[in-house]
């Protein structure tokens, strides 16, 4: 079978967004291909014609099957791996869970970056509260001209000293507000040589990093991934991986539910890690199991990941140069080029009438477009200049930024 010609073909035929808008924000929600998101109804179906027999014993080996594809996707052990409906589930447990690093000693500090995602700063304000701790907040300075300036950021943060009392450190795989690729293996290496456990929030990580993802090759204990924002699975479904498996063990879901003390036949087909996030009340886990299907869809409908890598990371590239030119806002990288994500770019906006460099206008402007230009886009406002954030998925095609252009063209001063 040849693989599916990218670009407006593969929106037309694939995809089930209204045609008329233009969509250059793929990563903060999908949207999924038509062909998993008609297995999403496919299982929905299923499970509406016995949901007893579903919930009692369908489920359980759909579930092992699709954690173990997730296992042998992203090269890690299936004990060691969970799936989540998405990474603020993921955060939570790791974060509010009686993990060694929290009860062996009172107090202590979290230590994360100002980038970091917005809701997980406010799981760490929030654990920290309750457990009598403290943030330790390492305000990154942008722009940096190399990965080693970065990394040398961290370093000064823990020459300030009391870094035995750090407890645990989050850092991200992509940031999500600047889109930048951390070099996670270096500073992971670097916080374990102070005895720092670090979790690496990979929300964004998984189908847009090269060569794929693999979990054995990275160093952090911890490590929270979508299937739903570039692997292509259906919205709800990401996982949790925990290296040290008796630490997975340990971990506690926010919701306590009946894999607190599972059953030994539920034992008999996976794990206590597994169950206790499998096992969340009555819920629809459907999107879980589309993992199969989105895989399928990658591999043979699209070509695989390398065939999707070489398309998206060239188009991001050429529309960034694109809308530089267009705007005159060339040189204003926040971080230098092996430091972009391969399939998100920052550009900075040109001043705009209506529209302030401050978070409130960032967001107005986005819902503007979205409302009256039919263009979905993010917009952020870094070191109090406006950038839009763009997304390069299968379906996109340079004409999309071309949209995006002559929208801002019309709001510019
Ligand atoms: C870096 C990062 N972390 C965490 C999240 C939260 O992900 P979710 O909304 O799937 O829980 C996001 C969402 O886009 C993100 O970009």
């Amino acid at each position: 079978m040849n693989p599916i010609e990218f670009g407006e073909k593969t929106r037309h035929d694939h995809y089930l967004m209204d045609q008329d808008v233009t969509y250059a924000n793929h990563g903060s929600y999908g949207p999924c291909p038509r062909f998993v998101y008609e297995e999403l109804q496919r299982i929905r179906f299923e499970q509406e014609k016995n949901p007893d027999r579903w919930f009692r014993l369908t489920k359980y080996t759909l579930y092992a099957d699709c954690v173990r594809a997730a296992a042998n996707r992203l090269d890690c052990d299936f004990e060691q791996i969970a799936l989540v409906d998405n990474a603020t589930v993921g955060i939570n447990a790791i974060l509010k869970s009686p993990l060694p690093s929290f009860t062996s000693k009172p107090g202590g500090t979290v230590l994360c970056i100002n980038l970091a995602y917005g809701s997980v700063l406010f799981t760490i304000e929030e654990m920290v509260k309750h457990r009598n701790m403290k943030m330790r907040k390492i305000d990154i300075q942008l722009p940096v001209k190399s990965k080693h300036d970065f990394i040398q950021q961290f370093e000064d943060e823990l020459k300030k000293g009391d870094v035995e009392n750090i407890r645990l450190a989050v850092i991200d795989h992509i940031t999500s507000s600047t889109a930048i690729l951390l070099p996670i293996n270096e500073l992971t290496d670097l916080l374990h040589e102070h005895g720092i456990p670090v979790v690496v929030d990979g929300a964004h990580g998984p189908g847009q990093v090269f060569p794929q993802l693999s979990l054995k090759t990275l160093t952090c204990d911890f490590y929270i991934g979508t299937f739903h924002k570039w692997m292509y699975a259906a919205r709800g479904c990401s996982f949790l991986f925990v290296r040290d498996t008796i630490i997975a063990n340990q971990l506690q879901p926010s919701n306590t539910s009946w894999g607190y003390r599972p059953s030994l036949s539920q034992l008999a087909i996976m794990t206590h890690f597994h169950l206790q996030f499998f096992h969340q009340g009555t819920r629809d886990e459907s999107a879980f199991l589309t993992l199969p299907k989105a895989i399928e869809f990658a591999d043979s409908m699209a070509g695989g990941f390398d065939r999707i890598y070489q398309y998206n990371s060239t188009l991001s590239q050429q529309a960034k140069t694109l809308l530089e030119q267009r705007w005159n806002t060339q040189e204003k990288d926040l971080v230098p080029s092996d430091m972009h994500a391969p399939y998100l770019k920052m550009i900075q906006l040109p001043d705009l009438v209506d529209y302030k460099r401050n978070d409130d206008d960032a967001v107005r402007l986005i819902n503007d477009l979205i409302e009256h230009h039919k263009l979905v886009s993010i917009i952020l406002c870094v070191n109090n200049e406006l950038y839009v954030r763009i997304a390069t998925q299968i379906y996109n095609h340079i004409e999309d930024y071309i949209v995006l252009a002559d929208a801002i063209d019309k709001l510019k001063k």
